[in-house]
């Protein structure tokens, strides 16, 4: 008698299942909800889509960027028009943010960060190549410079234009950790080592 009303309710319960999963496949999803465009996928062909507009605005006359979080790359916020790519013997962006000539073009310097060098320094003679720290430590070592350091050359790698236009809008709000997060980075002495294992020469 027991077995006979488990099976009953088994099937009871199956059943229910069986009509809120009907339920559920009935649900559709429009197509023109789909993506960016807002429309089904045939007449994509229809829609043009925003501009991608930078900055016309001449070094020296645009405004700056908010920073997207604290210690984030800022934003290129003028035109890079004839400045990129970067190349070796070409690199515009270094002739106005180097420290002592970027103040006088009312220009930020390149941090700190950018005159250190994060590379470990490893011996090779030519052939042979050998590891010069400890094994037990990360293989990082850190070194203040006097002048750019070579990873930091590629400007672009990193620090990019914005465009104008939002096609989604952005409700990300940024918390910075310090007072002027929104327009200075603080990452600079101790805090460049803060939670490391590594050598500080
Ligand atoms: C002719 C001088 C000049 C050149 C060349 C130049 N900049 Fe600038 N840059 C400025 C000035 C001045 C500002 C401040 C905003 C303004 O006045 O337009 C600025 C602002 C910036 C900022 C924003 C800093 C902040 O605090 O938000 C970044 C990032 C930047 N430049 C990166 C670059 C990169 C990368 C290049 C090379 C592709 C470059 N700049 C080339 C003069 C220059
Ligand atoms: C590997 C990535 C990377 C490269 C390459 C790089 N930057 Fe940065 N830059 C950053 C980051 C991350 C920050 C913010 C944190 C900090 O200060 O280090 C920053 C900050 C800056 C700032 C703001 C400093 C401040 O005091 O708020 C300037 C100006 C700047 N960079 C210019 C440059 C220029 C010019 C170059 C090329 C010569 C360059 N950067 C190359 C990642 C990079």
């Amino acid at each position: 008698m027991r077995l006979i009303t488990k099976i009953g309710l088994g099937i009871v319960s199956a059943s229910v299942l069986f009509v809120a999963g009907c339920a559920a496949a009935q649900q559709t999803v429009s197509e023109e909800s789909l993506g960016l465009r807002k429309v089904d996928l045939y007449s994509e062909n229809t829609v043009t889509p925003e501009e991608t507009k930078y900055s016309q605005a001449v070094a020296g006359t645009s405004t700056k960027i908010v920073r997207a979080f604290q210690d984030a790359p800022p934003m290129i916020p003028h035109s890079t028009e004839g400045m990129l790519p970067i190349t070796v013997d070409n690199n515009q962006c270094v002739s106005c943010h180097t420290p002592g000539v970027a103040e006088t073009l009312n220009a930020l310097p390149y941090p700190k960060s950018h005159m250190t060098n994060f590379r470990p320094t490893h011996k090779f003679d030519g052939k042979k190549f050998e590891k010069s720290i400890d094994n037990m430590k990360n293989e990082i070592a850190i070194s203040e410079m006097q002048t750019l350091a070579g990873a930091r050359f590629n400007c672009s790698q990193c620090h990019a234009p914005q465009s104008e236009g939002q096609l989604v809008e952005n409700t990300f709000q940024a918390e910075y950790t310090s007072k002027d997060g929104a327009s200075k980075s603080s990452w600079e002495g101790t805090s460049l080592t803060e939670g490391l294992d590594t050598l500080m020469k």
